[in-house]
Order: structure tokens, then sequence, then C-alpha cells
């Protein structure tokens, strides 16, 4: 495999892509501290000085609440940013694969959505990253875009399965909203399935190219999603108590950017390239606490 370039190395799923990455792989690793994407010319400074066969952008502004006050640093970062490196992977001849996210959707399907469905995002985080996503296509030919949804993993500032952990140890129970549906997806499965990317784009044909759905399979709520949690963790010996989870509605939690109420993404596109369905949710779930209880 040729040199790849990894941008936003210390995120949630950038570290683990340059775990996966790296026996396969030479990979440069650049996170925040090397590499502030607010700095268009030392984007295009180390692409240029790299000269990699294919650039990963695992970086992003992630803050879907704190966007809707930071708009111009969401766009500055999920759309002019992906512009930037796309720009720059084009002039190398190199392949740009993209991450990008299920926010990018309305959420008033009722099958899952479709690698072309028409886009409809409610909040800003969504929006800039769909403006990501145009840039990337018309800045760079042999581009890839990697929608998935609902990320959690070992690393990482939080997630929602590692905010479930803490909240089994200070409180007897926990209201999760009932009437968003998705599939909870671990960043290992998400670094695999960009490794598969990989390889396939060293011989491959130009329709090969563009936007592809990856989550595990299956759908829950977040409901669902925290009971799992807790079973899972309680019979793992991770939590010493399963908090009583109370159901509510989206409208019991208001946050400030409204959310997606179905974002479940059709895998299908990607399945050939992956030779196998995606894990189901819970059996990635049991595995990410496996793995954090043998680092605990
Ligand atoms: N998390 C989810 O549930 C989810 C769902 C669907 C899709 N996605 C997509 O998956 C991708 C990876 O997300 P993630 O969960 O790994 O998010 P993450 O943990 O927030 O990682 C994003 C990384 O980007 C870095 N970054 C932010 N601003 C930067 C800047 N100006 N210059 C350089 N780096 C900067 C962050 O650094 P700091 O930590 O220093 O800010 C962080 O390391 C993103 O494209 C995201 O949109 C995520």
């Amino acid at each position: 495999m040729g040199k790849i370039l990894l941008i936003g190395a210390q995120g949630q799923v950038g570290q683990v892509l340059h775990q996966v990455l790296s026996p396969l792989a030479e990979v440069v690793a650049v996170g925040r501290s090397d590499l502030d994407l607010l700095e268009s010319d030392k984007i295009r400074q180390v692409i240029a000085a790299t000269r990699p066969e294919v650039v990963i952008n695992a970086a992003a502004y992630t803050a879907v609440d704190k966007a809707e006050a930071e708009v111009e640093m969401a766009y500055a970062i999920n759309g002019t940013a992906p512009k930037v490196i796309a720009e720059a992977v084009q002039e190398l001849g190199a392949t740009l694969i993209h991450l990008s996210t299920d926010y990018v959707f309305k959420g008033d399907n009722s099958v899952p959505y479709l690698e072309q469905d028409l886009p409809g995002p409610l909040g800003i985080y969504g929006k800039s990253k769909l403006a990501g996503e145009l840039e990337v296509q018309q800045g760079c030919d042999r581009n890839i875009i990697l929608r998935t949804a609902w990320v959690y993993g070992v690393y990482g500032k939080g997630n929602f399965v590692k905010t479930m952990l803490r909240l089994s140890n200070e409180r007897p129970e926990v209201r999760v909203v009932a009437d968003q549906v998705g599939t909870p997806t671990w960043a290992q499965h998400i670094a695999e399935a960009v490794a598969h990317l990989v390889q396939a784009s060293e011989n491959t044909s130009d329709d090969f190219y563009g936007v592809y759905h990856f989550t595990n399979s299956g759908v829950c709520s977040w409901y669902d999603f925290a009971i799992a949690i807790f079973e899972e963790a309680h019979q793992l010996a991770l939590i010493t108590q399963k908090p009583n989870v109370i159901p509510i509605t989206t409208a019991e939690y208001p946050t400030t950017a409204q959310r997606p109420s179905y974002s479940v993404l059709n895998n299908s596109k990607i399945r050939p390239l992956l030779n196998d369905h995606p894990p189901h949710w819970r059996a990635a779930l049991r595995k990410m606490l496996k793995n954090l209880k043998a680092q605990s």
C-alpha cells in the first residue's frame, strides 16, 4: 500500500485509523498540534511535502450543539478545510477519503438512507459537513466520502458509551431519548472499513469513487442503546449497578441543535468491498467493552 497522510489523527476515529493502517502502509499521522485546519497554506504545504498516495481526513468540528453558535468555525473546519485538502490532493493525482455523517440527512425517512438520497441537514453541523462533501466532490476526482453515524470507541474526548458508563456510577436512574433511531457504530469497524477502501483504491476503475455509507448493522434508539450498554457492561463487571433507564421523547430533552429522528444508513453499497455484512451493533458494543475492560 502506498503512503497515507492521516489528518485528524488524534480524534476518536483518527486514533484507531492510525493503529489499523500502520501495519498496512507508511502512515504520516497529523493531529491539530501538527496541522491546524484553519491554516490553508499549511494544509497545502503538508500535503505537497508528504506526497501521499492517499489522504484520509478524519478531522472535523464535531460539537453538534456548539456549532449553532460557532457557525463560522464549523464551516471553516468542515467546509473550507476539506476544499483546500481536496484541491491539494487533486494536484498530486492522489485519492482522498473524507469522513462524513448521517446528520447530512433530515431524518424523515422510514427506510435506511441510500448514498444518493437527497440530503437535508437540520443543523449547522450537518450543513457544514454537507458543504465539505460538496467541496470534496468538486475539488478532487478520486474522492471517497464515507458517511457514518453514532460513533463510539475507546479513544477520544467522550461518547455516548463512555457517558453512560460514568452515569452508572453517579445515578440510580437515567432518562434517555427513545424516539431517535440509528445505528451505533464502533470506531474500530469504521477504521477497518477505511482500510478496505484504501486497499480497493489501489487497483480500481473510476466508478469506484463516490459516496459510501458505513455503520454497524441493525437499528436501535438511544434508549435501547443505553440499556444494552448497561447490560453488557454489567455482565463484564465493568459497572457494579445497572441504572433504571427511563424512555423520554426528544421534546423532553431539548438540545440547541435539532437532530434527525431517523438516521439509519443503508450499507449495501460498501458490503461487497468488505466481503461481509458489517457486524451487528450489539456484537460490536460487546467487543468494545471487552477492550475497555482489558485496558482498565
Ligand atoms: N462522533 C460521531 O458520532 C460521528 C458521527 C458521524 C460521523 N462522524 C464523523 O466522523 C469523523 C471523525 O469524528 P470523531 O468522532 O473521531 O470526532 P472527534 O473525536 O471530535 O475528532 C475530530 C478531530 O478533529 C480535530 N480538529 C478539530 N478542529 C481542528 C482544526 N482546526 N485543526 C485540526 N484538527 C482539528 C479534533 O481536535 P480537537 O480534539 O483538538 O478539537 C479531533 O481530534 C468526522 O468527520 C465526523 O464528522 C462522527
